[in-house]
């Protein structure tokens, strides 16, 4: 029976580049995508920009631009990426978009006529600078078990304490620096909490479906002790976000009109007119179709959203509940966790600039991955062990091999194997019926198992019969052709097996095979004859891993003042580039004049010591050949150690004016370059003059 599926991958923010952990996910979803597709199945995959919501605002505005111009930029890198990596979407869409904006109004309009939406008015910190209320991780303060200083509004780093931003002990905005405010405001919730809903979410999450520990995960959201409560889906302005229908100044969470957006990607995917290939339905009929299956690809952080809120959201209001959630682990590199905002050491555009095979990724990937929720480790020396030897030493070795002698001899035609006992002894069907059902099931690694045991069969199958031996003999023709043709066969199934992971050989392979386009039912067509035996696949040469972890210095990084923690300076930036959004904005040259206002000099550092309470400052006394030291607060506290500091010279920004700081008076700042996307590289790098240089000289 032809299945029909709509598929997609969690929708990443954008405001930010791609990091591994995406493609890892991607790669995932691709790979069941391309089998269904292989198996002859109907599929629409999609995926979109999720664009709304305070970061990508406020970062938008420190840039001076606007967010949809911030958005605008993040989607026009998404297709080097993708193509990059092979990730055949069909679709890829953004959560701000005319269809979105229905689509989630219409959700919300639903579910308030099912009595479904309450309103609240809470109270909330406001933020009297910035004139916003502050999302939590926007309030800082003193922790109130310990009273560690610089705790955010969740949770104490220190002591571990968990608690409410507003149990903080003198709270400020990380955005402005400002003491917040007490206000109120009235909040709309969608109520979880009623039994209908609670009744159908434990049937939804307990019916067998879902993988057994998001199933537990569920349950225990479900039966916890104070179960399910209302979800706060309204936030006020300035906001970037959906409005709420007839509810002026109120937007939409970020979160409500997200997971809509995979519905307004495959609508707008619909309206492209490019599903007819597929189907002659109508979205609003596809959609509706009770034979379509709905599957979601999503990491672990974000299973309550899609096992409580979307299915949910999607039920009450007349709609039909995804079939089924797929959750992944997180991808370490060689057992290192990587933040879900800076990303890992592995940056997928640089592995592909120095020329990185994408293909390795996707065989390394798959063969880590199973169905359960397990994190995915990336170890460097093991992705070359294993690309070498499986992809490399076992499957591409098969079609070198046999085809110099079938090309030698026998110009390339090959013998009928299906009645030979070698190959029955190959297990062939056996084996493409386990890998299809591991492929089907999400067992990656265990499907790459089962062939490379078959490429090992086949390997084996040549080396006892030495096919270099027949060749010398003119009566043993028969035989050599039989086993080269018997080792192409295997190899040929090989390519259909693999083909999900690896597409852009198997494209070779075909040509090699003389086959159209292979699907899974090409198992039983072995090949005839073969084409000229061009290489497949080159090794991995461990030096490129060094090439990938080892980020030059120089390139594309840039050089900036850390007078203050980060975010304090991306605030101040903020504040001095406020203005109407404009695209040119971001290369905006200036002009000498502009330049020389800036008075940097060379300074010592004479003293430099921990702040307490901040985890990134430190405070460094300078010498910069004035009567007087001056006391700067840097934030390179990650980067350097105290002591290492002392004595040695760099450069400061001299004639900044003074700021006073929680900590004491700040007096200038010290430059240091990191890259903006720490997915390119990390750290802190304080800038040194040469030698010979002496505090106080002016550098320009
Ligand atoms: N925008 C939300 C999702 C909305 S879906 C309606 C979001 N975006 S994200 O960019 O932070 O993450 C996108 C996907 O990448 C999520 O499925 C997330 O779990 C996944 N990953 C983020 N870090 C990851 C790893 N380190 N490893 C693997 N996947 C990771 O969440
Ligand atoms: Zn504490």
């Amino acid at each position: 029976m032809k299945r029909r599926l709509f598929v997609t991958t969690a929708l990443p923010y954008a405001n930010g580049s791609f990091h591994i952990g995406h493609i890892m996910e991607y790669i995932q979803a691709d790979i069941w995508v391309r089998f269904q597709r292989m198996r002859g199945h109907e599929v629409h995959f999609v995926c979109a920009d999720d664009a709304h919501g305070a970061p990508i605002m406020l970062k938008a505005q420190s840039e001076g631009i606007t967010p949809e111009t911030l958005v605008g930029r993040i989607a026009a890198e998404r297709p080097r990426y993708l193509n990059g990596f092979h990730i055949s979407f069909d679709n890829w869409h953004s959560t701000h978009s005319p269809e979105n904006i229905e689509l989630s109004q219409d959700v919300y309009r639903k579910l308030k006529a099912a009595d479904l939406i309450s309103r609240k008015t809470i109270e909330q910190f406001f933020d009297p600078v910035k004139g916003m209320f502050l999302p939590d991780r926007y309030i800082k303060g003193e922790c109130p078990k310990c009273s560690a200083k610089d705790q955010y509004g969740d949770s104490c780093e220190v002591c571990g304490a968990v608690y409410a931003p507003t149990e903080l002990h003198n709270p400020y905005s990380t955005l402005s620096g400002a003491t917040p405010e007490m206000r109120q405001s009235e909040h709309f919730f969608f109520r979880l909490s009623d039994s209908r809903c609670v009744e159908y979410l434990r049937q939804w999450t307990q019916d067998g479906k879902l993988q057994p520990e998001v199933a537990n995960k569920a349950r225990e959201w479900l039966d916890g002790e104070q179960g399910l409560g209302d979800w706060d889906i309204s936030r006020d302005e300035p906001y970037f976000g959906i409005p709420i229908p007839d509810e002026p100044g109120k937007y939409f969470y970020v979160w409500l009109d997200a997971p809509v957006g995979y519905l307004a990607s495959l609508k707008n995917h619909f309206a492209k007119g490019q599903a007819l290939a597929q189907t002659a339905q109508s979205y609003d009929e596809f959609i509706a179709d009770p034979q379509v299956e709905q599957y979601h690809f999503i990491g672990k952080d974000i299973i309550y959203f899609h096992t409580l809120f979307w299915p949910a959201m999607l039920n009450f209001s007349g709609r039909k509940a995804p079939d089924n959630v797929f959750v992944h682990g997180f991808i370490t590199v060689s057992g290192e966790k990587m933040s879900k905002s800076r990303g890992t050491g592995i940056s997928p555009i640089r592995y592909l600039e120095i020329g990185m095979n994408p293909e390795w990724m996707r065989y390394y990937i798959a063969a880590k991955l199973n169905a359960r929720v397990e994190d995915v480790d990336f170890n460097p020396d093991d992705f070359v062990a294993r690309v070498n030897s499986d992809l490399v030493g076992k499957y591409v070795n098969i079609a070198s091999r046999a085809a110099s002698f079938l090309a030698r001899f026998f110009e390339g035609q090959l013998a009928d194997v299906r009645q030979l006992p070698a190959w029955s002894g190959f297990e062939t069907d056996k084996h493409s019926e386990e890998i299809a059902r591991c492929w089907e099931n999400r067992e990656f690694g265990r499907a790459l198992r089962v062939a490379m045991e078959y490429a090992d069969r086949i390997n084996q199958h040549f080396d006892a019969e030495k096919p270099w031996e027949l060749a010398k003999d003119p009566g043993q023709r028969e035989r050599l052709q039989q086993v080269c043709s018997a080792c192409i066969a295997g190899f040929h199934a090989l390519t259909i097996w693999l083909k999900p992971v690896l597409p852009a050989l198997a494209a070779q392979a075909e040509t090699f095979l003389g086959c159209a386009a292979l699907c899974w039912d090409d198992l039983s067509n072995p090949p005839a004859s073969i084409g000229r035996y061009e290489h497949l696949m080159t090794r991995v040469d461990p030096k490129m891993l060094d090439a990938l972890f080892d980020i030059p210095a120089a390139a594309g990084s840039e050089t900036k003042a850390v007078g203050t923690d980060s975010t304090k300076s991306k605030k101040k930036s903020a504040a001095a580039t406020e203005k109407p959004a404009d695209a040119a904005a971001q290369s905006s040259t200036i002009s000498i004049d502009d330049f020389a206002k800036v008075d940097l000099r060379v300074a010592r550092i004479v003293a430099a010591e921990a702040v307490e309470g901040s985890d990134k400052l430190l405070r460094l006394t300078l010498d910069c050949g004035e009567a007087q030291t001056r006391n700067v607060f840097a934030g390179i506290k990650a980067a350097y150690a105290p002591a290492a500091l002392v004595g040695r010279l760099t450069v400061m920004v001299a004639n900044l004016a003074p700021r006073k700081m929680k900590f004491g008076l700040s007096e200038g700042m010290v430059l240091a370059s990191s890259f903006d996307d720490p997915s390119l590289g990390e750290g802190i790098f304080l800038l040194s003059p040469d030698q010979g240089a002496a505090p106080g000289m002016k550098v320009k």
